[in-house]
């Protein structure tokens, strides 16, 4: 069920926040790095738009078959959104107005998320350093940091966190991305990795009028220990604070090794938590409420119903199970509903003009 919503909210939600501002302001071409596994949209204001892909490993020549691109799909009139963009999808992506003229070129490095070299400052873990590029040139390989997020809490200790993509430079150039520097070049260095930095923060709250959304069905399967949470419009590029029974977790719990009963997904910047044990589970995005997860109700149902029947022995087992299975479909039934109003009131919340607040939500290139 839980799995049902999500791709209704996964599927609306992109088509309702992708009216934003055009990204490459009096540009006509950005050269970007992003993150691999991480979605993300490319905006191009033209109606009847044509997309071009070329992608540098793969020498294929340009295409505009975008259903050749299973993960990339095309808003009509905005641009794509691509989906778990894959590092082996860095290259370029053109998009032509009807008649042909260009109107916004994107140079962009999917760099590997799996490879995501993550420090924290409260624990004096240092980023990567800088090296030279052993082309026996004067290549520098370094990170250039993207600006701190915002703090992921308010009124009390949070944290925030950065994202830091591989470049290189070569004396008296620009930098470029690591990989579409190198082109179809392969060559490999344990230097040549995204970074994300975390330190602590504190910033004081801003009132807030949010609805959140109330999931109440997770459930912890005995045969695979854990389950998976994820943040409604949470994301790598964004500030995701999750807690546990009202406290706060913080990556740097995570990194200094503490045993934890619920771990922050790196390679998602923490959007996705793996929790194994039943808690009342909230995240925030930007320090607003997004979403509360509360365990599945039912197994205290049924033993309710259980211990109730052991007394008199009346009913056969068989006739108690059927008794019990239909108060489960009505549990179910309502909790159904009861998301699926929660949804609409987040849509809708989405969809209001009103809410500018709102209107930052989409993940832009710059
Ligand atoms: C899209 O382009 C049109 C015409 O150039 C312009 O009027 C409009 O403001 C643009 N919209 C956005 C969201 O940039
Ligand atoms: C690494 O190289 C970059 C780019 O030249 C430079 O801005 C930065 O200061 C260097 N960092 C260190 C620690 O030398």
């Amino acid at each position: 069920m839980l799995a049902t919503l999500w791709l209704l909210l996964s599927l609306a939600i992109p088509v309702l926040v992708f009216h934003t501002t055009s990204s490459c302001p009096n540009e006509k071409s950005c050269q970007k790095a992003l993150l691999s596994d991480n979605d993300i949209f490319l905006p191009c204001n033209s109606s009847g738009a044509q997309w071009y892909f070329f992608f540098l490993q793969d020498k294929a020549s340009w295409s505009n078959k975008v259903s050749s691109v299973s993960n990339i799909e095309i808003i009509p009139g905005t641009g794509i959104l691509i989906r778990d963009p894959a590092p082996s999808q860095t290259g370029f992506y053109h998009c032509q107005d009807r008649n042909g003229i260009p109107v916004v070129q994107y140079e962009i490095d999917f760099q590997d998320v799996s490879t995501l070299h993550i420090t924290h400052r409260g624990l004096g873990q240092k980023p990567l350093q800088n090296e030279t590029l052993s082309l026996g040139g004067a290549e520098l390989i370094f990170t250039r940091w993207e600006p701190w997020q915002d703090c992921n809490r308010c009124g009390e200790p949070g944290e925030r966190k950065r994202l830091g993509y591989c470049y290189i430079k070569e004396p008296l150039q620009e930098p470029m991305p690591c990989w579409l520097y190198l082109g179809d070049l392969k060559l490999w260095s344990s230097r040549m990795r995204p970074e994300m930095q975390v330190e602590a923060c504190q910033v004081p709250c801003k009132i807030s009028t949010v609805d959140f959304i109330t999931f109440d069905n997770f459930e912890i399967r005995e045969d695979l220990g854990s389950v998976w949470l994820t943040c409604p419009l949470g994301s790598i590029y964004r500030p995701i604070l999750w807690e546990v029974n009202d406290i706060p977790l913080t990556w740097q719990g995570q990194l200094s090794n503490q045993v934890l009963s619920s771990i922050l997904e790196p390679t998602s910047g923490g959007r996705q938590l793996q929790v194994f044990e039943p808690a009342i589970y909230k995240c925030f995005v930007k320090q607003e409420l997004m979403a509360r997860f509360n365990p599945r109700p039912f197994p205290d149902v049924l033993e309710t119903l259980q211990q109730e029947e052991a007394g008199p022995q009346l009913e056969s087992r068989e006739a108690w199970k059927g008794k019990a299975r239909s108060v489960l479909k009505a549990l179910k039934l309502m909790l159904l509903v009861g998301i699926v109003l929660g949804l609409l009131g987040l849509l809708l919340k989405l969809c209001h003009p009103s809410q500018h607040k709102r209107s930052d939500q989409v993940l832009l290139v710059k």
